[in-house]
C-alpha cells in the first residue's frame, strides 16, 4: 500500500511541475514585449482585474488571460498609431470561443479576411443607401420618435424607467432597416425579441477554458440557447422576405442581401448565404441597438445632473427650430452648443470602454516594443476619451471641449468613441444621426428632471458597454 501511496503522490507531482513548466515555456514573456503585472501560472492575470472597474484598472500594458496574452493600448497616441497608421497589422479579430461556437465566424463583427471584407463592405453601402440615399431613414427616425413621445407624455411628468422604452425605440430602427418594419411597442414577439437581447452577456470562464467549458451546464449554454432562438426569429424574417421578394423594389437589408445572393457569379469566393445574412442582421442588432439607447439613456442623465446645461440646450433649439416643427439633420450647423453636448454625452458616457478586441496578424513593432502575431490587442476607448494630455478638463462633463473661442463647433482628433481605422465602427453615421435628431426631438419636447427628493446618480453596470444603472426619471412635456 505505502509504495502505490508514494507512486500515486509522485506521479500527481510529476504532472503538476510538468504542466507548471510546460505553462512556463509556453508563456514566456518575450524580450521587448510591453512591461506587465507578474502573472499566475496557468489563469494569468484573470483574477488580479477589479472586474466592475476592468476599463479604469487597465494601466499596465499587458497581460495573461488564462492562456491568452493580451496587450492593453492606452492613450490617444498608442491607440491611433495602432489603429491607423500601423492599421494593417491590427485589423483582425481574436478568436473568442463562445461567440465562434454560436456564429462560426459569420457576419461582420466577429469574421476576418475574405469574409469580413465582403460583408463589411456590403452593409456599408446598404446602409448608406438606405439610411442617406433614397429611402432616407431621417423621416423615419421621425416618425419613431413620435410614438416614443405619445408613450412618455402618458407618465405626465410622473417618474418612470426609461430604459425599455429607450431600447425599442432605437432597436425599431434597425427593424426598419433590415426588416423593412417597426413594431408596436407592445407586440409579443418584439417583447420576446428584446428580452432576448437583452439576456445576451458575456461569459469570461467560457472564453479561458473553452475545451473543457463547452461540456459542462452553466450560464454559457443558456447564452446559446438565446442565440439559437434569436436565429430562428431572424429566419422566420427571411422565409417572410423570400415569399414576398420583388427584385424590382428591394425594401431593406434583407432584400439587398437576397439580391446579392442571387448574382452569385464566381462561387468560391462569395460568402454570401443565409445563414451569413442572419449573422450579419444579428450583428446590426447587437452592435446597433444597445450603444445608441445606452447614450441616449446617458444623455437624460447627464441633463438631469446640469440642469442649467439642458435650459441652454432648449434655448437654442427654441431659437433656431423653434416648435413649429421637427428638427433635421441640416440644422445641425445652426446648433453647435447642442452637438457640443451631444459629443460630450458621448465621450464621458465612454459606452464601449474597452472598444472590441483586436489581434496582430503579424509581428509588430510599435512604440518600441515588439508585439508577436497572434496577442489580442485592446485599444482602451476609455484611456483615449479622458487621456490627460488630449482633453482639458477629462474628468468632468464640459461642452467646452467641443466648442472654440468664437462658440463654433471643434472636433478634437481623440474624439473616438466608434474607435478608428479599419474597424472603425460600421454604424457611426447611422448612430450620429439618430443621436442628434432623438436628442433634439426630447429637448424639444420635454425637460427632465428627477423624481422629488432623488438625486442623480452616474454610476454605471460594466460590460462590453457602460450602461448607467436602472433609473427613474420624470419628463415633463414643454408645450402642450
Ligand atoms: C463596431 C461603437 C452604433 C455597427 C464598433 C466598435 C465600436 C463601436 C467602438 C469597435 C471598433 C473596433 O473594433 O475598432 C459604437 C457606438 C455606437 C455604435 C459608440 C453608438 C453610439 C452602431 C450602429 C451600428 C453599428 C448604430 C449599425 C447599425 C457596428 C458594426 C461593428 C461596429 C457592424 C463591427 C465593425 C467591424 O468589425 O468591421 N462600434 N457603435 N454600431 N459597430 Fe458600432
Amino acid at each position: 500500500g505505502f509504495f502505490v501511496n508514494l507512486d500515486a503522490t509522485a506521479l500527481l507531482l510529476f504532472i503538476v511541475v510538468f504542466i507548471l513548466t510546460a505553462d512556463y515555456i509556453k508563456n514566456r514573456r518575450l524580450t521587448g514585449f510591453p512591461p506587465g503585472p507578474p502573472a499566475l501560472p496557468i489563469v494569468g492575470n484573470i483574477f488580479t482585474l477589479d472586474h466592475k472597474r476592468t476599463h479604469e484598472s487597465m494601466t499596465e500594458v499587458h497581460m495573461r488571460m488564462g492562456q491568452r496574452w493580451v496587450v492593453v493600448l492606452n492613450g490617444f497616441e498608442a491607440v491611433t498609431q495602432a489603429l491607423v497608421t500601423q492599421g494593417d497589422s491590427f485589423s483582425d479579430r481574436p478568436s473568442i470561443p463562445l461567440y465562434d461556437d454560436i456564429f462560426h465566424g459569420l457576419g461582420v463583427i466577429l469574421s476576418n479576411g475574405h469574409m469580413w471584407k465582403q460583408q463589411r463592405r456590403f452593409a456599408l453601402s446598404t446602409l448608406k443607401y438606405f439610411g442617406f440615399g433614397k429611402k432616407s431613414l431621417e423621416p423615419m427616425i421621425l416618425e419613431e420618435f413620435t410614438y416614443v413621445a405619445k408613450e412618455i407624455s402618458a407618465y405626465k411628468g410622473k417618474p418612470f424607467n426609461p430604459h425599455l422604452i429607450v431600447n425599442n425605440t432605437v432597436a425599431n430602427i434597425i427593424c426598419l432597416l433590415v426588416f423593412g418594419h417597426r413594431f408596436e411597442y407592445g407586440d409579443e414577439q418584439f417583447k420576446k425579441m428584446m428580452k432576448l437581447f437583452e439576456q445576451s452577456i458575456q461569459i469570461q470562464l467560457y472564453n479561458a477554458f473553452p475545451q473543457l467549458m463547452r461540456c459542462l451546464p452553466g450560464p454559457h449554454q443558456k447564452f446559446k440557447r438565446i442565440n439559437e432562438e434569436l436565429k430562428d426569429f431572424v429566419r422566420t424574417e427571411v422565409k417572410d422576405h423570400k415569399q414576398k421578394w420583388d427584385p424590382s423594389d428591394l425594401r431593406d437589408f434583407i432584400d439587398y442581401y437576397l439580391n446579392e445572393i442571387q448574382m452569385v457569379t464566381e462561387k468560391s469566393l462569395f460568402t454570401f448565404d443565409e445563414e451569413c445574412l442572419i449573422m450579419s442582421v444579428l450583428d446590426l442588432f447587437g452592435a446597433g441597438s444597445e450603444t445608441t439607447s445606452t447614450t441616449l439613456r446617458w444623455a437624460f442623465l447627464f441633463m438631469v445632473k446640469y440642469p442649467e446645461i439642458q435650459e441652454r440646450v432648449q434655448a437654442e433649439i427654441d431659437s433656431v427650430i423653434g416648435q413649429s416643427r421637427p428638427p433635421s439633420v441640416d440644422d445641425r450647423a445652426d446648433l453647435p452648443y447642442t452637438d457640443a453636448v451631444i459629443h460630450e454625452i458621448q465621450r464621458m458616457g465612454n459606452i464601449v470602454p474597452l472598444n472590441l478586441p483586436h489581434v496582430t496578424n503579424r509581428d509588430v513593432h510599435l512604440r518600441g516594443y515588439t508585439i508577436p502575431k497572434g496577442v489580442t490587442i485592446i485599444p482602451n476607448l476609455t484611456s483615449v476619451l479622458f487621456d490627460k494630455r488630449e482633453w482639458k478638463t477629462p474628468f468632468t462633463f464640459n461642452p467646452g471641449h467641443f466648442l472654440n473661442e468664437e462658440g463654433k463647433f471643434v472636433k478634437p482628433a481623440a474624439f473616438i468613441p466608434f474607435s478608428a481605422g479599419k474597424r472603425l465602427c460600421l454604424g457611426e453615421n447611422l448612430a450620429r444621426m439618430e443621436l442628434f435628431l432623438f436628442f433634439t426631438s426630447f429637448m424639444q419636447h420635454f425637460t427632465f428632471s428627477m423624481p422629488p427628493g432623488v438625486k442623480p446618480v452616474l454610476d454605471y453596470r460594466f460590460g462590453i458597454t457602460l450602461s448607467p444603472v436602472h433609473y427613474e426619471i420624470c419628463a415633463k412635456p414643454r408645450h402642450e
